[in-house]
């Protein structure tokens, strides 16, 4: 099962890309989660689309296109997801054959703050209806008090929020075998 990865967070010491790689090594056997980059992105631009999408943008929707399903990974910025996330999703998801569809995904995040990216999180899952995808609804990840959860070599220390990332991943892989076959 190949998942791509998305991270709503471009900061070297980023506590959602230290999440990131914790689901890597949490993944269930069978499933590898790789990061699909998306920091070279233009700021959306219809007149740059009309023109052709952009080397990253294109790269990103044959990475989508190609899994099995989606990860994202995002931070909390002013109640809502990053703006470099939600960037990325709007340059992917342009016709023709918008690769989110119909694909499967699963959403957690971190934060310092006592709610882990909660508000971000739904937000995202707004955006999932509109792209039609399917998230694994439970268990929702907030990594609360992230700045304590990780050691600093970025390893994720907290055993309750490890358990937590793999019951996630063992959800989507299960999530994903379902949609697949009732295809
Ligand atoms: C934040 N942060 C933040 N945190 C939160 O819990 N709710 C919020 O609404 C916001 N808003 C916000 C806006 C902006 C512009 C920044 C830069 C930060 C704090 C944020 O959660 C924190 O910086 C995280 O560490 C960002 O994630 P990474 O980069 O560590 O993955």
């Amino acid at each position: 099962m190949d998942v791509c990865a998305i991270c709503g967070s471009l900061r070297k010491r980023s506590f959602n890309r230290m999440a990131l790689r914790a689901a890597r090594e949490l993944a269930p056997q069978g499933m590898t989660i790789a990061e699909c980059a998306i920091r070279q992105f233009p700021l959306y631009d219809e007149d740059v689309r009309q023109l052709g999408f952009p080397g990253p943008v294109q790269d990103l929707r044959e990475r989508i296109r190609a899994a099995d399903a989606i990860l994202f990974v995002t931070p909390e910025y002013n109640y809502s997801m990053p703006g470099v996330l939600k960037n990325a999703i709007d340059w992917a998801s342009r016709p023709p054959d918008q690769p989110f569809n119909g694909k499967p995904a699963a959403i957690m995040g971190a934060s310092p703050s006592m709610f882990g990216s909660a508000r971000a999180q739904y937000h995202l899952r707004q955006s999932c209806v509109y792209l039609n995808m399917f998230p694994v609804n439970q268990p929702e990840v907030f990594i609360a008090g992230a700045d304590r959860k990780f050691d600093e070599n970025g390893n994720l220390t907290d055993e309750a929020t490890r358990k937590l990332i793999a019951r996630l991943l063992q959800e989507l892989a299960r999530w994903t075998a379902r949609l697949k076959t009732s295809e």
